[in-house]
């Protein structure tokens, strides 16, 4: 037997003890993630992208990580400047551009790609099946990655959605981050203690563009939410659960102000109240978005 029948050998025996990969805990997480979030009516038609840091040794389990399907480039941005290289040879699981979320979990294959990063772009290693490309917003995704992972090692996930009452609310309270984290912080006792690091703001900004990337990226050294001004919110995590239960709490937190924004208020959180949970669960948070 020759050199090449040994290779074509190997290979074959290697994808005989890959698992199925559509069986993967980070699959499974992105079908269930996606399908909530659609059922919540926070990502109509494409809306919102997930984008999810994967350990190699596990995906290794599921594919071989030799075989490329194909190189996709990145798009909205100057790839001779665009510089991914702390991100080089990572691999992520990411919903697909112009993808339903809705979709997802009858066809994973279709909707959702497993890339790694190289210079210029991404290497298909699953998914995508109908020719199909990673999320629009992949370059503020990865820009994301890189700034919440140099603030958080283990951050693993950036997730963009279009929540409605995060959205209304941008249309009737004033886009200042310490009075916009004030009043969230407001509207549910707990939303201090899940995010005392409080919430960025972005004003109206063109998507799929390096530059909001950027911008978004340098929030993200200060704030694992940002909200993009009249279009939605990105949050970031460790994982699934700590990244959806962000954006979550914030969607609540909005959906309590718009129900009671045009009522006279009588009762409230007071700051006092807020320091003494804050200090109750010996949480670091900004202390300057309260009024003390
Ligand atoms: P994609 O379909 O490219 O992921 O874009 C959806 C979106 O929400 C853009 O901001
Ligand atoms: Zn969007």
């Amino acid at each position: 037997m020759g050199f090449m029948d040994d290779i074509k050998k190997a290979g074959k025996e290697l994808s005989r003890s890959l698992k199925d990969i559509k069986s993967a805990p980070f699959v499974k997480e992105m079908c269930r993630t996606t399908a909530n979030m659609y059922r919540l009516g926070w990502d109509e038609r494409n809306g919102g992208n997930i984008s999810y840091l994967l350990n190699e040794n596990e995906v290794a389990e599921y594919l071989d990580l030799n075989k490329v399907i194909r190189f996709i480039p990145l798009m909205g941005v100057n790839a001779a400047e665009f510089d991914v290289t702390p991100l080089t040879g990572k691999i992520f699981i990411v919903t697909g551009t112009g993808k339903y979320f809705k979709n997802v979990e009858d066809d994973p294959e279709t909707n959702l790609g497993i890339v790694r990063i190289v210079k210029g772009g991404a290497e298909l290693l699953w998914g995508y099946k109908d020719g199909g490309r990673t999320t629009s917003e992949l370059p503020a995704h990865l820009m994301c990655h890189m700034a919440r992972l140099k603030a958080d090692p283990e951050n693993r996930v950036v997730m963009h959605s279009h929540p409605t009452n995060t959205l209304a609310m941008n249309y009737v309270h004033e886009l200042d981050e310490k009075k916009f984290t004030h009043t969230l912080w407001e509207m549910c006792t707990e939303c201090i203690a899940v995010f005392p690091d409080g919430v960025g703001i972005l004003p109206w900004m063109l998507c799929g563009t390096d530059s909001i990337g950027v911008a978004t990226a340098k929030k993200m050294e200060e704030f694992r939410l940002v909200i993009w001004a009249m279009h939605g919110i990105y949050g970031a995590g460790r994982t699934m659960d700590e990244t959806f239960g962000l954006i979550e709490t914030v969607e609540k937190a909005a959906q309590i102000y718009m129900l009671t924004a045009h009522l006279p208020r009588v009762n409230t959180i007071k700051d006092e109240d807020m320091v003494k949970l804050a200090e109750l669960f010996g949480l670091k948070y900004r202390k300057d978005f309260l009024n003390l």
